[in-house]
């Protein structure tokens, strides 16, 4: 094929065969999203260089040789098409002065680029779902959006293979003070650096802190580290966010050496990350970022979100043989006799006004034929009322997917053994 009808090198097709399912996944995030009471936000894919260079940071990869930057020959300007959300978001947010009437949850989703070495799982132009939670001080809010990732996860059925690191990144002056003993630590042991790291001595030596040369591993782990010099505020923040996750029973690992690829955090910085993708594991990254709306122009107010790698997330899903197909009911209702249909419907809309998907019987039939169709609905219960169980007020939970025993229970005990079997899936 004549190579000019090629696509761009690392910028994929996404063909019929694959769009179903992006779609199903962009309907479960939408859902998601609203849970949790976010709202989209729609910005242009390209934006004014200096935007990137002022909110990512000059001296980041991502600015320093991954961004595609090209004159506007009309009028000379400099653009870049996007490689994240977060600062055309921000942008957004001051132009328009979103914050006028108090802080803000604002999510997109859309294509992101950038100039990288293509592989499996790193593109050149790849999606993100991202998430901004702006004008919000507490370190709830850090804690809201790492509950909110692993909810998806376990919506998804990924849970198992996602593993949370955390670290804390303080505030300036403790970068500073960071920043001032690295060098000096690393200036001592120069003979020890590799190319990149030397490259980075002056500019960027927190990233050389996430080089994964081995030759490098043991200069690294002796390296001062940022934990140490955090004042008693970061600290606290940081404490109160680990206490939130254990009080939620959300399990994490701190990484000292969590340093992310853009300038501008602060305080938590998190990735979810999994084993199950080789190289590229990262699907899910984020954290707090109180100095940039001030620092493009607006007026201070902390924030703080993530971004989540579609790609990345459907090359996960795929592993675990996620179709999107919905799941199924939480019981399909069984009932016998004129007495029994009439409180059957009471009961189907009581459970689903608890949250849980019912199927009613909508057609008569012997017992034996409505057990039938309830196995072959795929719900994971049958709920049986007779005669007896109607005028008794109560209903028979007979479980079908797993072993156990059928009880005779009242309606709220019914709905609450349902709501904790489809808590223990995973
Ligand atoms: P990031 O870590 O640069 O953060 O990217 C977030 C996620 O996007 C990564 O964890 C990964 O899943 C995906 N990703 C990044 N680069 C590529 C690539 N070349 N190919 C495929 N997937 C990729 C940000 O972008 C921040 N804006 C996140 C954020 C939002 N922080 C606060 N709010």
């Amino acid at each position: 094929m004549s190579p000019n009808v090629r696509a761009v090198r690392g910028m994929n097709d996404i063909l019929p065969g694959e769009t179903a399912l992006w779609s199903r996944l962009e309907e479960e995030l939408r859902t998601w999203l609203a849970a949790y009471g976010y709202r989209e936000i729609r910005t242009p894919i390209l934006e004014h260089t200096g935007l990137f260079q002022r909110a990512i940071g000059e001296v980041t990869d991502i600015v320093e040789k991954e961004m595609y930057t090209f004159i506007d020959e009309l009028n000379g300007e400099s653009l870049t098409l996007r490689p994240e959300g977060t600062a055309g978001c921000v942008r957004a947010v001051i132009e328009h002065n979103l914050l006028f009437d108090g802080p803000k949850r604002l999510w997109y989703l859309g294509p992101m680029f950038r100039h990288e070495r293509p592989q499996k799982g790193r593109y050149r132009q790849f999606h993100q779902v991202g998430v901004e939670a702006l004008g919000y001080p507490a370190p709830e809010l850090d804690v809201e959006l790492l509950l909110m990732t692993a909810r998806l996860w376990r919506r998804l059925g990924i849970a198992p293979h996602l593993h949370l690191q955390i670290n804390t990144l303080g505030g300036a002056t403790a970068r500073a003070r960071h920043r001032a003993k690295l060098i000096a630590y690393l200036e001592a042991h120069e003979a020890e650096l590799d190319e990149d790291a030397r490259r980075r001595l002056y500019t960027n030596p927190l990233r050389i802190l996430d080089s994964k040369n081995p030759a490098m591993q043991a200069l690294i782990e002796r390296a001062p580290r940022l934990m140490d010099e955090l004042d008693e505020a970061a600290r606290a923040q940081f404490d109160a966010v680990c206490a939130a996750l254990d009080a939620a029973g959300l399990a994490y690992h701190v990484n000292p050496r969590l340093v992310r690829g853009l300038d501008y955090y602060n305080d938590t910085v998190f990735e979810w990350v999994t084993d199950r993708l080789g190289a590229q594991g990262t699907v899910c990254a984020g954290g707090r970022y109180d100095g940039l709306i001030e620092q493009l122009g607006g007026r201070s107010a902390p924030a703080c979100g993530f971004a989540i790698g579609l790609e990345r997330l459907l090359a996960l899903l795929a592993e675990t043989g996620w179709t999107g197909a919905e799941p199924p009911a939480d019981a399909y209702i069984v009932h016998v006799g004129a007495a029994a249909g009439r409180v059957a419907l009471g009961l189907a809309e009581r459970l689903r006004d608890a949250g849980l998907r019912v199927l009613l019987h909508g057609a008569g039939g012997s017992f034996k034929a409505q057990m039938k169709k309830a196995d072959a609905s795929g719900a994971r219960f049958a709920l049986i009322l007779g005669e007896d169980e109607a005028a008794a007020g109560e209903v028979s939970v007979k479980p079908l997917r797993t072993a156990g025993e059928q009880l005779r229970l009242t309606p709220e005990r019914a709905a609450e053994m349902l709501l904790a079997a489809r808590q223990s899936q995973p």
